[in-house]
């Protein structure tokens, strides 16, 4: 049988079953005439003890090799496990060359030299255990979601709008060969004019939020989601920012203030973090004592089981103000609020999430719909230990005349029409979120790198692999 390491050590069959095991070599011992070789497919976090008789084990069966062991499954002298492998053939697949790997045995590397090795640390226990926990978190966010009765959406990764209107934007054209061969079809004047036109007929960008895409979604299904890649091209070289992140965004009709929206996120942080818990036991206990910083349990707790303090920007800007001797930006009303300034609420707060609502207008995106007090708009941002903002919100400005009004005076009515139409014909009043993946997995896991919580991190002067 080839089954995983997981499904072996879980769920144990009897002792004397032929059993296949392929894997790599995580360490490896000589006893006299024996061999005891750790083998570990991914699958999770252990791995099985493998028992070969020196004359059956190949000496390239060395640290960081790939092998295929057939032998059967023996009750295991160790106390960790309850089954091991006696081995009556090794074969390797791939041998190591360990003086070339540059990964030692039983050494842990820190991450920033790990990240040096983007195609073999997923190989390390850290990494491993990191792509094994997003995994299952991208599962429990679908899962609590589609419960909720949302409805899973693929919003578009080209698009012709700047959601954030931020200028942020990745610019698509294609390649220079492939609008050579593209001038082909179009017509001869064109070509011989050698006018240069953009491929999709307007500028396009790729994505930097679903929002608005799903905001069309709203009007026929009340209540959508989507999970999936995201771009900014913010020339940051801070340890929360990538160019390329997974955001969840969720879109809700029917929403009226931002309490309603801050319980909808609560809820969604707090049940996605337990099933987490329950489905990656193992790597997150295993990642709290290997990497995590000391008493980050606390943290995990706080999301579980503490509410959420909630407090306008106001409220934060009378609290910040108080301390402003020690912020490097100084804050005052109107001011956006920096990494320092949300971090310091969060400890303030005792290291339980807070939900600040309420900002200024004139630093928030034109989408935001406006309180009454005419300089705020119902916005909502959740700050989480550490990693500052993971989360950002608003309610969505419904009434026609002030969204018309707002975009004519921005000059840019004109390509905002359909987003216009939605307000036309039959609006709602709705909100939504959207919560930045790898800061979710930082916030939980105290992963002080954005780099290190995706398999392939980009971000400014790099793009390897
Ligand atoms: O606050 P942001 O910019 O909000 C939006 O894009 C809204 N349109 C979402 C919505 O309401 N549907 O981004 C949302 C979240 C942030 O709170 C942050 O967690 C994450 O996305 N984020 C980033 N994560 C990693 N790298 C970056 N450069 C990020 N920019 C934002
Ligand atoms: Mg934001």
């Amino acid at each position: 049988q080839n089954q995983s390491i997981q499904s072996l050590l879980r769920s144990p069959l009897e002792t004397d079953t032929p059993v296949t095991v392929q894997g790599w070599v995580k360490s490896l011992r000589q006893h006299k005439d024996i061999i005891f070789l750790n083998i570990n497919d991914g699958s999770c976090m252990s791995s099985i003890q493998v028992v070969a008789k020196y004359g059956s084990c190949p000496g390239a069966a060395s640290y960081g090799s790939c092998v295929r062991v057939d032998g059967v499954l023996t009750k295991s002298s160790r106390t960790e496990q309850p089954v091991e492998v006696k081995a009556e053939s090794v074969y390797v697949y791939g041998p190591c060359d360990k003086v070339k790997y540059p990964f030692k045995t039983k050494k842990r590397h820190p991450p920033d030299y790990l990240r040096q090795f983007l195609h073999l640390r997923p190989r390390t226990n850290m990494f491993s255990s990191l792509l094994r926990i997003r995994s299952n978190a991208k599962k429990a966010i679908c899962d609590v979601l589609q419960e909720m009765e949302y409805c899973s959406i693929d919003t578009p990764i080209l698009t012709s709008n700047d959601c954030e209107g931020a200028g942020e934007l990745f610019q698509v054209e294609p390649t220079e060969s492939s609008t050579q061969e593209r001038t082909h079809g179009s017509s001869e004047e064109d070509s011989r004019a050698g006018r240069k036109e953009h491929f999709f007929n307007v500028p396009t960008f790729l994505t930097v939020s679903g929002q608005l895409h799903l905001e069309v979604m709203i009007s026929a299904l009340s209540k959508v989601y989507t999970f999936g890649p995201t771009f900014r091209a913010e020339n940051s070289r801070s340890r929360h920012h990538l160019s390329e992140f997974y955001m969840l965004e969720a879109e809700v009709a029917f929403l009226h203030n931002t309490d309603q929206l801050a319980e909808i996120i609560e809820s969604l942080l707090k049940n996605v973090t337990k099933k987490l818990l329950d489905s990656s036991e193992e790597d997150i206990s295993w990642y709290l004592q290997n990497v995590a910083p000391e008493n980050h349990g606390q943290v995990i707790d706080n999301i579980v089981n503490k509410p959420f303090v909630r407090m306008t920007y106001s409220d934060a800007v009378e609290i910040l103000t108080q301390r402003n001797d020690q912020f490097d930006f100084k804050v005052e009303w109107g001011c956006d609020l920096q990494k320092e300034h949300e971090r310091y609420l969060v400890v303030h707060c005792g290291n339980v999430p807070v939900v600040v609502t309420d900002y200024p207008a004139a630093i928030k995106p034109f989408y935001m719909r406006a309180n009454d007090d005419g300089r705020t708009v119902a916005a909502m941002d959740v700050l989480g230990a550490d990693v500052g903002e993971i989360c950002g919100g608003s309610l969505r400005e419904e009434r026609l005349p002030i969204l018309e009004e707002r975009l004519d005076k921005m000059g840019i009515k004109t390509n905002y029409e359909w987003y216009l139409d939605l307000r036309r014909f039959g609006s709602s009043p709705h909100g939504g979120f959207g919560l930045g993946f790898e800061r979710y997995l930082q916030l939980l896991l105290g992963i002080a790198n954005i780099k290190d919580a995706i398999p392939f991190p980009r971000s400014t002067h790099s793009c390897r692999l």
